[in-house]
């Protein structure tokens, strides 16, 4: 007798611990799903709630922007956090190997869909998983990047939506605001896919308005100060695309600019309200809204390999009095009236 109830409370015990596996998500060693039945729309049909999984490259105020703007139109469309969603938000502070861990986690708790902001995460989170869908944000060129075959027919289970720049009409900007410039430096990160690729059209753009060009390329921020100062001993003014790590340490180099009082332009809006004097860019909070269209999308069933990468089309011209004021240039009343002001 004793023997029987010892078997089966093992066998009970056994059974729960497999269901508790199960129910968790958490995907122990063990635990062997067949790929495919657990689809975003399986789940949905089976009246689980959805995971998504958000990773963001770094804490900044335009990533940061996308995420919020992004939860609050999932919301929107039906998707609340605890509802029928659960979602997992986790940031990895600019560091490679945290984002890495953080994909590979994401993987393995078998999330409908992960959700990556900015380029680095974006390409974390596509070598973690060939078949998870995997949308990004605020990818300045994709194709760049790796991330997708071609804009319009991504090809596998990555797409989502890019910050693209207009680099013309930022250095048109920069021409009627400070007609004097006649060098110009360009300030990158050697390593962010995202700027090499806004330098390269920088140059030809440069090219066709006359404007000679001197380059510096950083491999980590701590370098920034120094080589923004003698890149700005040598130009008229500098030139910085929606860098993560340039944007890191923006006010480090608006007051490089601002003491040598010469303009620096930039690619984001948020980058301007950190100092920096001006750009013509985009809206984040559109940007998140379109992304999160774009995973209901998925949630419906639609296959992420056959969704073109969706851009947005509006730009604005965004100036910052504050440092307009300090390095002594006047805006004209006819930009002044169509721009966006920030202090
Ligand atoms: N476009 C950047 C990338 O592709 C991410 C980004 C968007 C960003 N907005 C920004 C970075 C503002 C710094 C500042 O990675």
């Amino acid at each position: 007798m004793k023997k029987v109830l010892t078997v089966l409370l093992a066998a009970v015990m056994s059974v729960s611990l497999f269901a508790g596996c199960s129910n968790s998500g958490e995907g122990g060693q063990g635990s062997a799903s067949t790929p495919g039945s657990d689809s975003p729309v399986a789940n949905q049909e089976q009246g689980k709630q959805l995971k998504i999984g958000i990773v963001q490259y770094m804490d900044h105020p335009s990533l940061n922007t996308i995420r919020e703007s992004l939860v609050a139109e999932l919301a929107t469309l039906g998707y609340k956090d605890k509802e029928n969603v659960a979602i997992d938000y986790k940031n990895s502070q600019g560091d490679q190997v945290n984002l890495n861990s953080i994909c590979q986690k994401f993987v393995s708790d078998k999330k409908d869909l992960i959700i990556a902001i900015a380029t680095p995460a974006a390409q974390a989170a596509a070598s973690a998983t060939s078949d998870i869908p995997v949308l990004f944000s605020a990818v300045t060129d994709p194709v760049a990047a790796k991330l997708v075959a071609d804009l319009n027919k991504p090809g596998r289970n990555v797409s989502g939506t890019s910050d693209a720049i207009p680099v013309d009409k930022i250095f048109d900007l920069a021409l009627k605001l400070t007609p004097n410039v006649k060098k110009i430096g360009l300030l990158y990160s050697t390593s962010e896919a995202n700027s090499l690729s806004v330098i390269s059209d920088a140059k030809k753009v440069a090219k066709e308005k006359n404007l000679e060009v001197v380059e510096t390329g950083i491999t980590n921020v701590g370098e920034l100060q120094q080589a923004a100062q003698s890149l700005i001993s040598k130009t008229d003014a500098i030139f910085t695309p929606i860098d993560n790590q340039v944007a890191s340490a923006m006010s480090t180099l608006s007051k490089v600019g601002i003491d040598a009082k010469k303009p620096v332009y930039v690619g984001a809006d948020s980058m301007v309200s950190d100092g920096g004097f001006a750009t013509v860019g985009i809206n984040y909070t559109e940007l998140g809204k379109k992304t999160a269209e774009m995973a209901k999308e998925i949630f419906e069933g639609k296959t992420v390999a056959d969704m073109p990468v969706q851009t947005l089309s509006d730009f604005g011209t965004v100036i910052n009095e504050t440092t307009a004021s300090k390095i002594g240039v006047t805006v004209p009343e006819d930009i002044l009236s169509g721009a966006q002001i920030v202090k």
